[in-house]
């Protein structure tokens, strides 16, 4: 058997925890293997809407494991909130969902330094705020707390000796701060996190592998935000690429099955960076509100434009993606014309591979197609698909080189079409 891998192919927000969903029923596993709570993964189904944060998008259906693994950063008061929220709408998570020891916590104080280094910045990320940037810092340097380490007796000192670390850079930046109230709380979702099963996941999920279990790999944010191959520095500190699933779950390369890479039909990115496809007019404005492009986790407004090929070339190259899904089909239901840029031109010349950095004044080039006019959301096979609609599927892949298989055309569990 293989893991199989989800990820998104822009700036995040493509819809994957919707698509989890659609797939999880040929799953016994979901895992999640990078970022944490700054993820917001929307998923409809029976008129309800449920937003994921932390938790893998495979817990609405029962008989999944759902693993969150080594490489995400988890901040236990967060998951408390959450899962109590599910447990509120009748979803028992305690069966369901298994930690791994191995991944970071994310402290009160690593919140609040996120929101310190922000302020200090002239050039703002726009983070979402939840503390992932200083808790990956000191993953990276050495200094993070382990969830398994809260078995440990002297974890009290373990965390008053990290606290002290994060008080003088507090000091150094002359940010005046107060967390005892939120220490507290957080010290107290410890507690419920134990609840829950904690496993060394790396060895979990290699059994799974060998006992011929499915397991699909669940991505968070999107590729252009990964550390290394994202807009950096606007980016999240966490490798958000198909590699990120080796490394956040303990799985060998020669254990990648297929690697689905979902886009939405056009682009949006949230929090500041360079985006070359942003629309600023009229037709940006129709695609936030045709979209209902609003953060899951901060509800800030989503910067929309055109969907952009040079870098979705890019993603597919750096994921080994093997099939395509495409989301928000319906948002561009009443276009005239549907433009996708094909090129970048940065200093008069015309770049068809994504260059080292998108920082610099780039226009796009598009190709334009003609919009199809007809309302999708309603649609319950690629039978009734509008001619224009086959079109720009077949234009894109031929340009991606990828078959697209899954079509989204509305928020809805149901709202979704194979192709054959
Ligand atoms: P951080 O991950 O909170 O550090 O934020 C870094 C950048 O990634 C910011 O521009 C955020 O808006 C963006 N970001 C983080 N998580 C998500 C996500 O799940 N969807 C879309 N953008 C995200
Ligand atoms: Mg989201």
């Amino acid at each position: 058997m293989k893991v199989d891998v989800l990820l998104g192919l822009q700036w995040g927000d493509e819809g994957k925890g919707k698509i989890v969903d659609v797939l999880a029923p040929a799953y016994n596993v979901i895992a999640r293997f990078q970022g944490g709570p700054n993820a917001g993964h929307t998923l409809e189904f029976e008129g309800r809407k449920h937003v994921l944060r932390s938790i893998p998008s495979g817990i609405f259906h029962e008989g999944i494991m759902n693993v969150i693994g080594n490489g995400v950063a988890l901040d236990p008061l967060l998951f408390k909130e959450e899962a109590e929220v599910l447990a509120a709408s009748g979803f028992d998570l305690t069966k369901r969902v298994a930690i791994s020891k191995k991944a970071h916590l994310i402290l009160p104080t690593h919140q609040l330094l996120d929101a310190a280094y922000e302020a200090s910045k002239g050039e703002k990320i726009g983070t979402t705020g939840k503390g992932i940037g200083p808790t990956y810092m000191d993953k990276m340097g050495r200094s993070g707390l382990r969830v398994g380490d809260l078995l440990k007796d002297d974890f009290m000192a373990r965390y008053e000796d990290l606290k002290a670390k994060h008080d003088h850079i507090f000091l150094s930046m002359f940010y005046p701060y107060y967390t005892k109230t939120l220490e507290a709380k957080w010290h107290d979702a410890t507690d419920y996190l134990k609840r829950f099963e904690w496993i060394d996941s790396e060895h979990v999920i290699n059994h799974y592998l060998k006992d011929g279990k499915a397991i699909l790999a669940e991505g968070a944010q999107g590729t252009m935000l990964d550390v290394d191959f994202g807009s950096y520095p606007f980016v999240t500190s966490s490798s958000t690429i198909c590699a990120g699933c080796c490394t956040g779950l303990g799985v060998a390369p020669r254990h990648i099955g297929e690697v689905y890479g979902i886009f939405k039909a056009y682009c949006t990115r949230v929090g500041s960076g360079p985006f070359p496809t942003e629309l600023s007019d009229s037709t940006g404005e129709t695609l936030c509100r045709q979209g209902y492009e609003f953060g899951s986790v901060t509800g800030r407004k989503r910067r929309c434009g055109w969907i952009d090929l040079v870098a979705l070339k890019y993603a597919i190259m750096i994921n080994g993606v093997t099939q395509l899904i495409m989301t928000k089909s319906d948002v561009l239901d009443a276009f005239d014309v549907i433009k996708a840029c094909v090129a970048y031109r940065i200093d008069g010349k015309e770049v068809m591979e994504f260059p080292y950095e998108i920082n610099n004044p780039i226009e796009p080039i598009y190709t334009e197609l003609p919009g199809w006019k007809t309302p999708m959301t309603g649609m319950q096979s690629e039978n009734e698909f509008p001619e224009e609609f086959n079109a720009y599927l077949s234009f894109l892949e031929e340009e991606l080189e990828l078959p697209i298989k899954i079509v989204s055309v509305g928020p809805d569990r149901a709202q979704t079409i194979v192709r054959n």
